[in-house]
């Protein structure tokens, strides 16, 4: 009997020969050459390459190149790359009244992957699957274009006019730029909010077959356009147990914060799984040790917050949290450590974002990853369509009753 509930011997003997993997804790889709994760001994590798390593030397740019052709550029083939996605950064005009047609309030994760569908409509030349200069043209739209739509996403939530993109800056400056300047008016870039945000997005952008990356494969696995794929894939990210988990951390913290109440107290709800309260931010189905991102993530958030001479007391609950939880039976038997979002959002809130961009942030920077994996099913001979079986435990045959006689 699994945790799941299921007597699942009893189920296999009635269903035959199909594996019952409720959440698939443990089935492989696919064979994959891009991310490594040993969750015990809390390693990442992108392409073999660690993360602390890239986050240390490389550049969110550098690292998309890596991830999606497989090997780091030389200097003519970053250049390259760079200045194709510089090309493609505008947004045609009517998108732009797509965009304005949401409601004000709309959740900015809910616009873009509506924007990235409509992508599909807008660049119709780019559909096919089968064509690799197509595929490479909608990698190189997406690269451009998600940047562009999240800062109009934004800014339209703001009630404030759009910017257009600025190529003469790179991905992240001219995303900076369109999300806090104004038309007409100057906008220095803060080069410490550009180095955090680029290696904010470095250690986002891929971790093999996540929820949403699964999501991106199995609608692309039916042959599904690129754009469909991606748009799929950002709503599977919206979720609160997934990228959503980044402004829940903020929003517990905040209530902490707010009720007066001591961390300890509400350790004790999580605890007793007081009306389903989690830690968010913490537990991982594959870490079960500190998740690599996490620890970068915290020292960056020191080092941002000095620099920035932020003093936010969300910073010390959070430190007080992991102190209780790393000591605390209930988190050390199952293993459960802060995860990536725990201490990123602390960081996009120092820069200045609304709590509901956190987990569009997470978007930009997945976005090589998902274009990655998806690259890979195309172009992977052995992929079919996902299609996972079932066991029916529903009721056998029986025969349908006249509605006077219900
Ligand atoms: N707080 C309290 N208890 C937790 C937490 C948590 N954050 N996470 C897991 N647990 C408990 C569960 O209640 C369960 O307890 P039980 O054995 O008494 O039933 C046990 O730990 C195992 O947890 P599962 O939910 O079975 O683990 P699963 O692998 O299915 O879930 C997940 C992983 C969704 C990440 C979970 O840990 C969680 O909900 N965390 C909070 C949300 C979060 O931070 N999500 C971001 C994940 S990282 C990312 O997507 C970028």
């Amino acid at each position: 009997e699994g945790s799941s509930g299921y007597d699942i011997a009893a189920l296999l003997k009635e269903t035959g020969n199909v594996t019952l993997d409720v959440g698939f804790v443990n089935t492989a889709s696919c064979q994959s050459e891009i991310t490594y994760i040993d969750g015990d001994a809390g390693i990442l590798r992108y392409r073999g390459y660690p993360i602390d390593e890239l986050a240390e030397k490389s550049t969110f740019i550098e690292v998309s190149y890596l991830l999606i052709y497989g090997e780091l550029p030389t200097a003519e083939q970053l250049d390259a790359f760079r200045s194709r996605i510089s090309r493609h950064t505008m947004l045609h005009e009517d998108l732009k009244d797509l965009l304005a047609a949401f409601p004000r309030d709309a959740h900015p994760m809910s616009v873009l992957s509506a924007a990235v569908s409509a992508l599909g409509t807008f660049y119709q030349d780019s559909l096919s699957i089968k064509d690799p200069d197509q595929i490479e043209l909608s990698t190189i739209r997406l690269m451009a274009k998600l940047p562009t739509i999240a800062a109009y996403a934004h800014k339209k939530s703001q009630g404030q006019p759009l910017l257009y993109p600025d190529n003469s800056l790179n991905l992240v400056e001219n995303f900076l730029r369109m999300t806090f300047g104004f038309p007409a008016e100057p906008y220095d870039v803060d080069p410490t909010i550009a180095k955090a945000l680029d290696m904010l997005f470095i250690l986002h952008a891929d971790h093999e077959q996540n929820c949403s990356t699964s999501t991106v494969r199995l609608v692309g696995s039916a042959q599904a356009h690129l754009f469909a794929s991606i748009s799929a894939g950002i709503h599977a990210l919206s979720g609160p147990l997934h990228g959503g988990a980044n402004s829940a951390v903020l929003e517990m913290l905040g209530e902490i914060h707010e009720s007066g109440d001591d961390v300890e107290t509400f350790m004790n709800k999580v605890k007793n799984k007081e009306d389903g309260v989690k830690l968010m931010g913490f537990g991982h189905r594959v870490y079960k040790n500190y998740d690599p991102r996490a620890a970068i993530a915290k020292k960056f958030a020191h080092e941002v917050m000095e620099k920035m001479g932020v003093d936010d007391p969300l910073l010390d609950i959070a430190i007080r949290l992991e102190e209780i939880a790393l000591k605390d039976d209930y988190f050390v038997s199952r293993k459960l450590y802060p995860n990536v979002d725990f201490y990123t959002g602390l960081i996009y809130k120092a820069m200045g974002f609304p709590t509901e961009m956190f987990t569009v942030l997470f978007a930009i920077g997945r976005l090589p990853g998902w274009i990655a994996q998806w690259r890979e099913m195309i172009e992977d001979p052995a992929t079919k369509i996902g299609r996972p079986r079932q066991i029916y435990v529903g009721e056998t045959e029986r025969h349908f009753t006249e509605m006077d006689a219900r």
